[in-house]
């Protein structure tokens, strides 16, 4: 039996949905060989250490009871730095401002020999290449499927299955709340700050929701595309953005009755970057309803693969963690 050693920093909803996941994979786990055993969990309160192995049962009912999982006051840098494991699972919330925590946490993790897998797209929006580096400097694994796309295996599907293949471009929808609106007011007829009123009371929408309906959320994602896949230091300064506010329900009757969807589209290819909403036809494959994310990758060899699913949700977003886990537990 292989153990590997986790920490799970930042325990919200993904963080929960990766210790939800690792309990009902369980025996699936054991049949393969691999014990996976969370010695360390951190939320903005502070933390539980346990080097033989966290209960994850106990850990998910405390924080439920009492609103924190912290048994005491170590931070996350604490874990990260002082608690011997392997894999450091990244959880944090999204700051595009300056990446923090996210970024300290990823490069503490480096900086002792830990491989991170993450679902934070914040600090790769910004510092993509300089993670990258600091983990090839310290020969771990830097694994983030779950920052664009939550259960979609995007980045899997390009470096692993289509290895070999030169992507020449990506288009897809990679925000589930824009999505929502969008096929909402087209549905119903409805304005779009009723639409964005609706989402917000089912929880799709946060409470601000200008990172997404500005298009600020899919421009970060198609930077980390960018990065990741085309090899380019972009940020997010280099993408044209325009986002969904000003879309009008007439506008949609319209592209409806000439058989067409508007949808949020990003697009990478050709050295450009590009958020904006698009006319699709009805019958695309680009022309997912709901909170449905989809990818479409154009290559050389292969042509044209589209691949869509849940671009979000806890135990959704754990699935894309747990492949990075183990990606890396079956690598090193
Ligand atoms: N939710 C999704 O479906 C989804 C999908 C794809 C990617 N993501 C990304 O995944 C990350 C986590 O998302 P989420 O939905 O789980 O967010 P969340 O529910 O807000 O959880 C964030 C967690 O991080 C903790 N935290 C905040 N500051 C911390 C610090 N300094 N040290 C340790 N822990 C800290 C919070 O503590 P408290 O519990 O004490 O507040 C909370 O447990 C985000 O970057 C998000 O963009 C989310």
């Amino acid at each position: 039996m292989k153990t590997v050693r986790l920490s799970i920093i930042g325990f919200g909803a993904v963080g929960q949905g990766v210790a939800r996941a690792i309990l009902s994979k369980k025996e699936m786990l054991t049949g393969q060989g691999i014990d996976l055993c969370v010695v360390g969990i951190s939320d903005s309160k502070g933390s539980e250490i346990n080097v033989r192995g966290i209960d994850l049962k106990s850990a998910l009912e405390r924080k439920k009871q009492k609103g924190t999982v912290a048994t005491g006051n170590e931070s996350a840098l604490d874990i990260i730095g002082n608690v011997e494991h392997e894999i450091v699972v990244e959880a944090t919330p999204t700051n595009i401002k300056n990446g923090e925590p996210g970024f300290s946490n990823m490069s503490a993790a480096f900086n002792s020999g830990k491989h991170v897998v993450t679902s934070n797209k914040g600090p790769l929006a910004l510092c993509f290449s300089q993670l990258k580096e600091a983990a090839e400097d310290n020969g771990v694994f830097f694994r983030y499927e779950a920052t664009v796309g939550g259960a979609v295996p995007i980045f899997n599907l390009i470096h692993e299955s289509l290895a070999g293949n030169r992507v020449i471009g990506i288009e897809g929808i990679l925000n589930g709340t824009t999505n929502y609106i969008l096929t909402r007011m087209a549905e119903e007829r409805l304005p779009y700050d009723l639409v964005l009123k609706e989402a917000q009371e089912l929880g799709i929408a946060e409470t601000d929701p200008t990172y997404d309906v500005e298009g600020v959320d899919s421009a970060c994602k198609l930077v980390i595309i960018a990065n990741s896949v085309f090899g380019e230091a972009a940020s997010y300064r280099d993408v044209d953005v325009t986002g969904i506010t000003k879309i009008t329900p007439e506008a949609l009757e319209l592209a409806s009755r000439n058989n067409y969807v508007v949808k949020l589209i990003c697009e990478a290819g050709n050295g450009t970057l590009t958020v904006a909403p698009r006319l699709v036809p009805k019958k695309h494959p680009l022309a997912v309803g709901g909170t449905m994310n989809v990818a479409s990758i154009l290559t050389d060899l292969a042509g044209k693969i589209t691949i869509s699913g849940k671009g979000a949700g806890s135990i959704e977003t754990a699935s894309s963690i747990l492949s990075d886990i183990m990606y890396i537990v079956r690598n090193s």
